[in-house]
């Protein structure tokens, strides 16, 4: 059998499945990450994001199912895949009382294929790219926690890459922070860089995120392009108006099931079954005054919500 396909994904699994015990923390699932694009995983914490990475990695033994990466199968031909992958998981651990700078000629020498005579020039050219020259000479216990995901990313960076693999690079970070790790994704996918960023937050990452999967309990139940997830075959009709009942009976007869909410009413309404027009010009007859009405395509955020159950706004 062939070990490696032609790679048109960065990413590929087919059946991937992890099991602790009886549980399965991972169920079978295929994703398929494009080459170039920014992968948003998301799904609610213990949904099996942190264990699916570990495998894609080769830090975990697959317990069923294939992993490609970068077009190498994985254990496999870890050796041919990993040194195109740059990976934060759970934080590299850096010495808090040398610099940021010494921390990385550090890790930088324990790789025995890096050329030492151009250590001192890859280790700033990496602090450079991630926006820390200037506190390059500070310890690393004085850096915000942003600061520390970022030199985690310089790390990561010492050597060429194709892919970087980040699991929950925005958590436990304050805006500022956030901000800063999303302007670093968006510069260096910029440069060619897949990237492939685990969140339990879709907030945090769904500006810079030009693909999403979302896990929930071990599934992958949705993956694409953000073009096609906001595809939505429902729309959601929000209307406010002080007239309430009628409006509801008015929408019934319309076929459509509203419900009052606060102080709003609420619809599902399959896209294509009625002009927005026509039902506010049904309302305006049956004499309902309108305060304000909207027929959008639900937003991503309501989107997972009904398909995990949860929102991302969960604690951190
Ligand atoms: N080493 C382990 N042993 C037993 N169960 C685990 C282990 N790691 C993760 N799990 C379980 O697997 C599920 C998925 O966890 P995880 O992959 O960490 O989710 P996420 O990263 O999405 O928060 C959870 O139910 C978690 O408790
Ligand atoms: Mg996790």
């Amino acid at each position: 059998m062939a070990s490696s396909i032609a790679a048109e994904y960065a990413i590929e699994t087919r059946g991937l499945s992890k099991s602790f015990g009886s549980h399965n923390a991972v169920d079978g699932i295929d994703l398929r990450v494009p080459r170039g694009s920014v992968f948003g995983f998301l799904g609610p914490n213990g949904s099996g994001k942190t264990s699916t990475i570990r495998m894609l990695l080769g830090l975990s033994n697959i317990s069923a199912g294939e992993v490609y990466l970068l077009g190498h199968r994985m254990p496999d031909d870890l050796d041919l895949a990993l040194p195109r992958v740059g990976a934060l998981v759970e934080g590299p651990a850096f010495y808090p009382f040398i610099s940021g700078r010494r921390n990385l000629i550090r890790f930088d020498s324990a790789n025995k294929s890096a050329d030492p005579k151009t250590r001192d020039e890859r280790v700033d050219r990496a602090l450079a790219r991630v926006g820390l020259t200037a506190a390059a000479k500070k310890k690393v216990h004085a850096y915000s926690l942003g600061m520390k995901q970022r030199l985690a990313i310089a790390n990561a960076l010492l050597q060429p890459r194709e892919l970087l693999v980040l699991d929950e690079p925005t958590n436990g970070l304050d805006p500022q922070g956030t901000r800063e790790i999303r302007n670093l994704v968006r510069t260096l996918a910029s440069e060619g860089i897949t990237f492939f960023i685990s969140s339990h937050l879709l907030v945090e990452i769904e500006q810079i995120c030009t693909h999403l999967a979302v896990m929930s309990q071990g599934r992958l139940v949705e993956q694409g392009s953000l073009e096609e997830l906001s595809k939505s075959e429902t729309l959601v009709l929000t209307l406010r108006t002080v007239q309430k009942q009628g409006a509801i009976k008015v929408l019934r007869d319309l076929k459509i099931k509203a419900k009052a909410h606060q102080s709003e009413i609420v619809a599902v309404v399959p896209r294509g079954l009625i002009e927005p027009e026509e039902i506010v010009r049904k309302l305006t007859r049956a004499k309902v005054g309108i305060k304000s009405f909207s027929l959008l395509a639900p937003t991503l955020e309501e989107r997972f919500v009904s398909l995990t159950g949860e929102g991302f706004d969960v604690a951190r």
